[in-house]
C-alpha cells in the first residue's frame, strides 16, 4: 500500500497538475487537502488542455475517485462551472468526485471583503488571486464560516448565511467598499447548488480510511507551493492554508502513520506570482526569455510570473519541512537556449553567507543571490524521455541541482505531455512509483 503526496516545493505552478496526472493511474484515491480555486493545475492529453483548480487533477482517470477534502476553501459556483467544462469533454465529473462534509463554503462576498486588504488606501497588497480564499479561510479560524454539512442543512444555512454576508458588507463598507451583493439571491442560488452538490458530500475522512482499509492507495495532489504555505512560506506573502506535507493530515482526516512518501516538484528555475522577495528573479531579457519559453502566465489569472534562476536554500529549506527525497524536476526544455545559466547556491545576508531561509520578508528581501554558472546545452531536450538521450551538459546540470540540494532528481519533465517525462532508472522517484 502506497499513500503518497504530491507538493509544490516553491512558490506554485511547478507542475503539479501534470505529475498527479501521470500517476493518478496507480492510486485509487485522488486527494486535494487544502487551498481552493486559487489553484490552477494544467493537464495536456494530445491537443486537449484541461486547467483543473478546485477538482483533483486524478479526474481525468475514469474510475477513480477524486476527494476535496475538509482543507478547502469550495466555491459551489466555481465547481460547477468547472464540473461542466469536464463534462463537455465527456468527464462525469459527479460520478467520481466526493467532498468533505466539513470542507468550507466561499461566498461572493468572500470577495467582497478580500477587496480591504488587496486595494483599501493604506494596505500592502499581497497580490492574492482575488478568489475569494483568504477572507474565507478567515471566517474558518475565526470559527464563524460555513461548512458543507451546514449548507445541506436548509434551515440553519437560510439563518446563518446572511448573517455572515451582512458581516462582510459592514467590513467592506467600513473602507468604503459597497458593491452591490444581494444576500436572498445569494442563499437561493447556493441552495440549488447544495442539493446538485448532497450525492457528492460526505465524511471523506471515513472513506479515506475505510479505503486505507481495504488495501486502496492514495495520492494526495497539494496546490501552491511550500513557498506559499501560510506557516513556512514568506508570510505575509502567503496563501492561507497548509500547502506544505502537514497539511495532508490536518486537511483530510488520515493521520500521518499512514503517509508512505512525499514527492517534492520543482522547476528547474523558479517562478513567482504575486507580492513578496523573491531572491533570484530574472529582472532582465534572460528572465524574460523564460517566461516566454515556458509561457509563465498565470493559469488561474493569465498574470505574468516572475521568473528567476534555481534556489537552492528554497529547495533545502523545502525538502526539510516536507520530508522529501526525491524531486520531480521540470521545465528542462524551457531552459534549452541559453548560453549558461545560473543557479544559487546560497544567500549572502548582512554579508554572511547562509543556506538557512530567513524568517521575516525584511531580511529575504536582503539575500543576495550568491551564483554559480553552468554551461547550457544549445540543444532541443522537449520530449526526451530517456536520460541517456539528454545532452552532457544538461545531465550535468540536473546533477548539479541534486548535489546543492541534497534531494534526488528521480524525475524529468521535458515537455507539458505525459509522454514527456524521463524516469531514472533505481530512482527512490520510480521506487515510491514503481
Ligand atoms: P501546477 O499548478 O503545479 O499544476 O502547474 P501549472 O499548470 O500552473 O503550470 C505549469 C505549466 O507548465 C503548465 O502549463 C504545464 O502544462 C507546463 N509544464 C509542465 N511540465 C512541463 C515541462 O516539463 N515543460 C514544459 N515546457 N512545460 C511544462
Ligand atoms: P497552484 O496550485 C502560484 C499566490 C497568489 C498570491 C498568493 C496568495 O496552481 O500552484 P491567494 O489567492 O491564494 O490568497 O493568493 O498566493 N498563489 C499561487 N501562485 N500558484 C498557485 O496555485 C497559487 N495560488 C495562490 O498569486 O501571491
Ligand atoms: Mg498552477
Amino acid at each position: 500500500m502506497s499513500n503518497l503526496i504530491i507538493l509544490g516545493a516553491q512558490w506554485g505552478d511547478e507542475g503539479k497538475g501534470k505529475l498527479v496526472d501521470i500517476l493518478a493511474d496507480r492510486f485509487d484515491y485522488i486527494v486535494r487537502y487544502q487551498g481552493g480555486n486559487n489553484a490552477g493545475h494544467t493537464i495536456w492529453i494530445g491537443e486537449r488542455k484541461f486547467v483543473l483548480r478546485l477538482v483533483p487533477s486524478g479526474i481525468l482517470h475514469p474510475g477513480k475517485t477524486a476527494v476535496i477534502g475538509n482543507g478547502l476553501v469550495v466555491d459551489p459556483i466555481g465547481l460547477f462551472e468547472e464540473v461542466e467544462s469536464l463534462n463537455a469533454a465527456g468527464i462525469d465529473a459527479e460520478k467520481q468526485l466526493r467532498i468533505s462534509n466539513r470542507a468550507q463554503v466561499l461566498f461572493p462576498s468572500h470577495r467582497l471583503v478580500e477587496k480591504i486588504s488587496e486595494m483599501a488606501p493604506g494596505r500592502t497588497p499581497i497580490g492574492t488571486t482575488l478568489k475569494g480564499i483568504g477572507p474565507c479561510y478567515e471566517d474558518k479560524i475565526g470559527r464563524r464560516g460555513i461548512r458543507m454539512a451546514d449548507l445541506l442543512d436548509r434551515s440553519y444555512f437560510r439563518e446563518t448565511v446572511k448573517a455572515l454576508i451582512a458581516d462582510h458588507q459592514t467590513r467592506a463598507r467600513a473602507f468604503g467598499i459597497d458593491d452591490a451583493i444581494d444576500a436572498d439571491d445569494i442563499a437561493d442560488r447556493y441552495a440549488e447548488a447544495a442539493e446538485r452538490m448532497r450525492p457528492m458530500i460526505c465524511d471523506t475522512s471515513a472513506l479515506l480510511n475505510q479505503a486505507m482499509r481495504d488495501g486502496k492507495n492514495l495520492l494526495f495532489e497539494g496546490a501552491q507551493g511550500t513557498m506559499l504555505d501560510i506557516d513556512h512560506g514568506t508570510y505575509p506573502f502567503v496563501t492561507s492554508s497548509s500547502s506544505s506535507a502537514g497539511g495532508a493530515c490536518t486537511g483530510t482526516g488520515v493521520p500521518p502513520t499512514k503517509i508512505t512518501a512525499v514527492i517534492g516538484i520543482s522547476k528547474t528555475y523558479t517562478t513567482r506570482v504575486g507580492g513578496g522577495p523573491f531572491p533570484t528573479e530574472a529582472l532582465d531579457a534572460a528572465g524574460d526569455e523564460i517566461r516566454n519559453r515556458g509561457h509563465e502566465f498565470g493559469s488561474v489569472t493569465g498574470r505574468p510570473r516572475r521568473c528567476g534562476w534555481f534556489d537552492t536554500p528554497v529547495l533545502r529549506y523545502s525538502a526539510a519541512i516536507n520530508g522529501f527525497e526525491t524531486m520531480v524536476v521540470t521545465k528542462l526544455d524551457v531552459l534549452d537556449d541559453l548560453d549558461e545559466i545560473p543557479v544559487c547556491v546560497a544567500y549572502s545576508i548582512d554579508g554572511k553567507v547562509t543556506l538557512d531561509m530567513p524568517a521575516t520578508v525584511r531580511e529575504l528581501a536582503k539575500a543576495e543571490p550568491i551564483y554559480e554558472t553552468l554551461p547550457g546545452w544549445k540543444s532541443s531536450t522537449v520530449g526526451i524521455s530517456d536520460w541517456d538521450q539528454l545532452p552532457a551538459a544538461a545531465k550535468r546540470y540536473v546533477e548539479f541541482l541534486e548535489a546543492k540540494t541534497g534531494v534526488e532528481a528521480g524525475c524529468v519533465s521535458t515537455g507539458p505531455e505525459r509522454t514527456q517525462t524521463i524516469v531514472r532508472a533505481g530512482s527512490k522517484f520510480a521506487k515510491i512509483t514503481g
